[in-house]
């Protein structure tokens, strides 16, 4: 298989969790005999810094000549300590999955049993925990009209879904649901807003075409606590923009470690990869940081390109490298390794793994 892919590194620990993500692609080609051909292009402060744009339309051009996009992270603190800044890097961010229609936001979260005890919760109550949140991308309050009024002093955010924008993302979700333990929970505040009761609406419309999945429907407060109570309840969640953004964080608590998340953001068209942590800044350049929530991201590329068996190989060497302690110093503070090793421990895996091909 030939695939051409975007890959924008950004800012911070971008770059060098990116390199881990390309040698592991660079392995499983090898293995499998496939040729990943890769377009580096700006996003993020550095771009800011060099075109003055977060997300450059020569970058746009890239994305949309490529079969994905593999994404590191953008961010830096000159911008976050300037509320008077008019770029942002994060602007950049939500430019790329409007402008690509990445309209769904996949973060699974899986509990690693070698890593439970590094949860800030209790054991007992996450031992087992594996859901996956379905996050609206590129509606509600994120992309709703904003502004001030009455001379600056009232400022709005407006919230605004639309039936198509939920149905298409719904559908995925109980796809997936149908796929795993065969349950989806809406989250929401339909007891208050009304873009919540018509997501009820339509996912109460949708639910008999699934009849095998069990749906749920609860209140954003409730779930919030309900995720730290007792995650193993949870299978798919599906929620809108801005209630998938705070609650796939809370959910991240549950693995260990943030540099563990991985995430795809599918769009019509194209979809996006990316960790779900950030560009980390006070760790960027020193080698220390996790490359997993990368290189699993690098993994549910290879599932949506339908090459399973290879993203189930990657999958399961970084579960080789995280169950023999072979990690970096957020998993493994008393021997870590470093981001660039635990890269070429996971991609030797792959290249020493017996498969047929
Ligand atoms: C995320 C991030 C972004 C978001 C920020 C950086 C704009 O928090 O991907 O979850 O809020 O969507
Ligand atoms: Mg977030």
């Amino acid at each position: 298989m030939n695939k051409k892919i975007a890959v924008l590194s950004g800012d911070g620990i971008g770059p060098e969790v990116i390199a881990q993500a390309i040698k592991v692609l660079d392995a499983v080609a090898q293995k499998f005999n496939h040729t990943f051909e890769y377009t580096n292009a700006l996003a993020g402060a550095i771009a800011i810094d060099k075109t003055g744009n977060p997300m450059p339309d020569e970058t746009l051009q890239v994305c949309l000549e490529a079969d994905a996009i593999l994404f590191g992270a953008i961010g830096d603190p000159k911008f976050d300590n300037d509320p008077n800044a008019k770029v942002r890097p994060e602007q950049g961010l939500l430019k790329i999955r409007k402008e690509m229609g990445l309209f769904c936001n996949i973060r699974p979260v899986t509990t690693y049993d070698s890593l439970i005890s590094k949860s800030p919760l209790k054991e007992e109550r996450i031992k087992g925990a594996d859901l996956v949140v379905y996050r609206e991308l590129t509606g509600g309050i994120y992309f709703g009209e904003k502004g001030r009024k009455n001379d600056g002093v009232v400022a709005f955010d407006n919230c605004e879904y639309s039936v198509e924008e939920i149905e298409r993302i719904s559908k995925l979700a109980f796809e997936a649901a149908q796929t795993r333990r065969k349950k989806l929970t809406l989250v929401d505040k339909a007891n208050v807003l009304e873009t919540s009761r018509l997501w009820r609406d339509v996912v109460k419309k949708m639910a008999p075409s699934y009849a095998d999945v069990e749906v749920d429907f609860l209140f954003v407060d409730n779930a919030a606590m309900q995720m730290i109570v007792k995650p193993t309840q949870f299978d798919v969640i599906l929620t809108e923009n801005m209630f998938g953004d705070i609650i796939s964080d809370e959910a991240s608590v549950i693995t260990g470690s943030l540099g563990l998340l991985a995430s795809a953001s599918i769009g019509a068209k194209t979809a996006m990869f990316e960790p779900c942590h950030g560009s980390y800044p006070q760790a960027a350049g020193k080698n220390i940081a996790n490359p997993a929530a990368t290189i699993l991201s690098a993994a549910m590329m290879l599932d949506y390109f339908k090459l399973f068996e290879e993203a189930n190989l990657v999958r399961e060497a970084v579960q080789d490298s995280i169950d023999k302690g072979l990690s970096t110093v957020d998993v493994n503070p008393e021997n870590p390794q470093s981001t660039s090793a635990v890269g070429d421990l996971i991609a030797a895996y792959i290249a020493k793994a017996a498969v047929t091909v």
